[in-house]
């Protein structure tokens, strides 16, 4: 393993592979047997030969073939201390502005406590799905949480949005339609609910009192694969509001605009104080924290803290991750529609995990490393190997069938052999996403430790994503890579059950709250010392 974590030690899916020398030759020892009639059947076969093979036998050509994507722990530790110098740049005074982690200031001071209640209406747009929901919080001990939902389809055209700044506007006209029908079929259109809207993008507002205006949320750049144009650089919620009004058949009250982030930090928040990291690993990946507000350059005041929205899918877009990138890494952004940005998402996100798996399977094919050389229009097809491929690939039980039928579907006629091997790469391409994650996950931790001045941190983390949910291994492997690299700590890992759109209602209600408390600051201002604000922990 030479000390390097990712695709050796990964257990339950972990791949055996029988061959020494080149990677088709024939002549190694230990050959799975090979039924001519039946590849599946075959495969069916193979997981009980793997408990037999020593460690030794693990495909060291693979390994070494992706050397560079398998991190050492001492990497590890190296890329969490370069994304706290980037956690410091972005808070920042004199460095912000040129700092490529943005730390974007959320004006969340606390994390719910308890007493949040209200009918709240969430709309959930930049994840894997659109959806709307009705969201009823209540005191009910038993069912504090009522939801419904419903997901909407946004057609791809609207999603890139090429062309005019017309098209940029389609999105939010899609939004608003959306809404229209939810509210027709929940009966309240008659009602103006607050909205809360979990928008998963980077953007940036500039002082709480913009909640009361309900405007003052600027996109600041699309991700993923969103890229409606004309819309960087406007304000999210007059778009929306926009969009409501000009068809007129109902009424919203768009009450606040948060990141899935922070979302998942105050739904898991809700059910354990404790929660003070929300992080998202799904289509896009990124993390919010609660920061000293003595550290937060761009925000006035010193008291209590404040979420911060790291937005660390753009880690190394100034070239801090160079080093780390791979050719696959450099391919992959090569042909995305943001290219030179969010540089770390592209190596450690779903969103292009899938792909990076064909790039790679590609190439050694082109070697003649795999398939026996064999190259099909499939298999060169952008967007062919999907991240939910890698997660059925790596499976325990079933793994090596599915990837028979995975790679049968692409028509490269793989063998047993093929099946291990394929197995083994995608371990290694999952493998180094928790890690990297891991590593900027301790960075946060690890300041926390710091800025709480103990010796031992005891935290909880909120997650959610498609990737961490769906992938096998992914949560384990995640889980004790942390537990690695920041030792002194007890961190417990909440999975968000109900996904970005409790989150936005958890919001709602806060803000709502906050809101009332502002009024009776203001009306009360002339009694409160300056810089005193309510909501802090
Ligand atoms: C966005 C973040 C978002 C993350 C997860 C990234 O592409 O920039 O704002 O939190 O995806 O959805």
């Amino acid at each position: 393993m030479d000390g390097a974590s990712g695709g050796g030690g990964g257990g339950g899916g972990l791949a055996a592979c029988p061959r020494r020398g080149r990677l088709r030759d024939r002549s190694r020892r230990c050959q799975p047997a090979r039924l001519p009639d039946s590849r599946t059947r075959a495969c069916s076969n193979i997981p009980e030969m793997l408990t037999i093979l020593p460690p030794w036998f693990l495909c060291p050509q693979i390994d070494k073939y992706l050397y560079s994507m398998r991190l050492s722990d001492e990497t590890l530790k190296d890329i969490m201390n370069r994304f706290r110098r980037e956690m410091e740049d972005g808070l920042g005074h004199g460095t912000n502005p040129t700092a490529t982690v943005k730390m974007l200031p959320t004006f969340v001071r606390s994390i719910p406590d308890g007493s949040e209640k209200g009918d709240f209406i969430a709309l959930d747009l930049g994840g894997s799905n659109f959806r709307i929901l009705r969201v009823k919080v209540t005191q009910d001990k038993k069912q504090p949480v009522q939801m419904e939902s419903q997901v909407y389809e946004t057609p791809d055209d609207i999603i890139h949005g090429s062309g005019t700044q017309v098209r940029a506007l389609e999105l939010f006209d899609h939004v608003a339609e959306c809404l229209g029908d939810f509210m027709e079929k929940q009966k309240i259109k008659d009602k103006k609910l607050p909205v809360g809207f979990t928008f998963s993008f980077p953007c940036a507002q500039s002082n709480v009192l913009e909640y009361a205006a309900k405007t003052g949320k600027i996109i600041l750049t699309w991700t993923k694969k969103f890229k409606a144009s004309g819309v960087e650089g406007t304000d999210v919620v007059k778009l929306l509001n926009k969009a409501i009004k000009k068809r007129g058949d109902y009424e919203a009250d768009i009450m606040a605009v948060v990141n899935d982030t922070v979302g998942t930090m105050m739904t898991c928040g809700f059910d354990d104080q404790r929660c003070e990291v929300g992080i998202i690993i799904g289509t896009g990946t990124n993390a919010c924290y609660m920061e000293e507000m003595r550290h937060i350059d761009q925000v006035e005041g010193d008291e209590g803290r404040m979420c911060i929205n790291t937005e660390w899918g753009a880690f190394g877009d100034d070239g801090s991750l160079e080093d780390l990138r791979t050719e696959f890494d450099r391919e992959i952004d090569r042909g995305s529609i943001n290219p030179g940005k969010q540089l770390f998402e592209k190596m450690a996100s779903g969103m292009y995990m899938g792909e990076l798996v064909r790039l790679i399977l590609v190439k050694m094919a082109k070697e003649g490393l795999l398939f026996e050389g064999r190259i099909t229009p499939e298999l060169l097809t952008k967007g062919k190997i999907e991240t939910k491929h890698v997660s059925a690939i790596e499976k325990t039980k079933e793994g090596l069938k599915k990837c028979m039928e995975i790679l049968t579907r692409l028509g490269v006629e793989p063998s047993d052999e093929d099946c291990l091997a394929v197995q083994h790469v995608c371990t290694i391409v999952s493998f180094r996403s928790a890690n990297l994650i891991a590593a900027t996950l301790g960075g946060i931790l690890s300041r926390l430790k710091e800025n709480k001045g103990v010796a031992r941190l005891r935290t909880t983390v909120g997650i959610d994503g498609s990737l961490y949910k769906m992938h096998p291994q992914y949560a384990r492997r995640l889980h004790k890579m942390v537990r690695r690299l920041v030792p002194d700590s007890d961190v417990r890992f909440l999975l968000s059950e109900s996904g970005s759109g409790k989150g936005a209602a958890m919001v709602t209600a806060w803000c709502l709250t906050c809101l009332k408390c502002m009024l009776l600051q203001k009306a009360f201002s002339f009694f409160l010392p300056r810089n005193r604000h309510f909501h802090e922990t």
